[in-house]
């Protein structure tokens, strides 16, 4: 398959969406990113990687860091984490309030903003240093240790985060934050605000296409069957309310984040990282959805 031309032509395609979505600004630093950025990493798991446009860029991963604190919680807590965060799609947006009082503070699945903050709170109970913990273990997915917080978007999530506070707040009503609320948060926010390229993040999905495996150290981190529950919930739940539109359209479980980052996988074939700053009205970067549905269309290649 000539992966280099079907990329160079997926990314003359979308070149002319430029300018119908909008770069995330409800977190005041993310509004500063230049719009017009498009970059693009495929990592297939035999090794080979290729890149396109700003692959090498650091973004704020955001919410796709959600994947990555799941990963370390189940595989801290393994089936027992279920109890405290269900594995529906909500069908509502990351950041809604209401479902969780109607659902008495189990949040519908660890994607959304409220159960996000759950595994966050396992990950703070578990770990003296859970910011480090955080930072260490992607460094290994990655490969590499040039991964670090960016501290003005963490700090400027902090600042505007009212309907995480509002949501941590709800948890601890309910008895599902163990920890206190500020705390919690601050490694919420610090895990949103970790930067990574399009090429490191490829790279560290690759755990999921490998069935648990670490390709850089060869340590298996998750079991086959535990990444097959992660790529569940990412099929499922990665996209929010966009989810089904995704998995119709691209057919990859992937995950999102408000940075305009999108990361995805084929089991067993290859990981794949897209990164364009604009957004849609669901929070989903507009060039990177149709990038990759590009890519799963022209390479004949999806989960279905
Ligand atoms: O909690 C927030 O609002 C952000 N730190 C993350 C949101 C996000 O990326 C949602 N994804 N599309």
């Amino acid at each position: 398959m000539d992966y280099a031309k079907i990329i160079r032509d997926l990314a003359a395609e979308v070149q002319p969406l430029y300018g119908q979505g909008k770069v995330a600004d409800y977190i005041p630093e993310l509004g500063k990113v230049p719009p017009r950025q498009f970059g693009l990493c495929l990592q297939l798991n035999d090794g080979i990687s290729h890149e396109f446009g700003d692959s090498r860029t650091k973004f704020s991963i955001q919410s796709i860091s959600k994947v990555f604190a799941l990963s370390k919680a189940f595989g801290l807590l393994g089936e027992e984490l279920w109890q405290r965060v269900g594995v529906e799609p909500s069908g509502n947006a990351f950041n809604s309030l209401m479902q969780l009082e109607y659902e008495k503070g189990i949040p519908r699945n660890p994607l959304i903003n409220a159960g996000a903050l759950v595994v966050t709170d396992i990950l703070v109970s578990k770990f003296e240093n859970p910011k480090a913990e955080i930072l260490r273990y992607l460094r290994q997915l990655a490969g590499t240790e040039d991964i670090h917080f960016n501290k003005q978007v963490a700090e400027s999530e902090r600042k505007t985060g009212y309907r995480n506070f509002a949501l941590a707040y709800f948890l601890k009503s309910f008895g599902n934050l163990k920890n206190e609320v500020e705390q919690v948060l601050d490694v919420y926010f610090h895990q949103c605000s970790i930067e990574m390229t399009c090429f490191e993040l490829a790279n560290a999905m690759q755990i999921f296409s490998q069935h648990g495996l670490e390709p850089h150290s060869g340590e298996r981190l998750l079991s086959s069957s535990e990444t097959k529950r992660l790529n569940a919930v990412m099929q499922t739940c990665g996209f929010y309310d966009e989810a089904g539109e995704f998995t119709f359209a691209v057919g990859l479980p992937g995950k999102s984040g408000v940075g305009g980052g999108i990361a995805a996988l084929l089991p067993g074939q290859y990981s794949i990282a897209v990164w364009s700053p604009e957004l849609n009205k669901k929070g989903n970067s507009v060039l990177g959805m149709k990038a990759l549905e590009l890519f799963t269309t022209m390479t004949g290649s999806s989960v279905f």
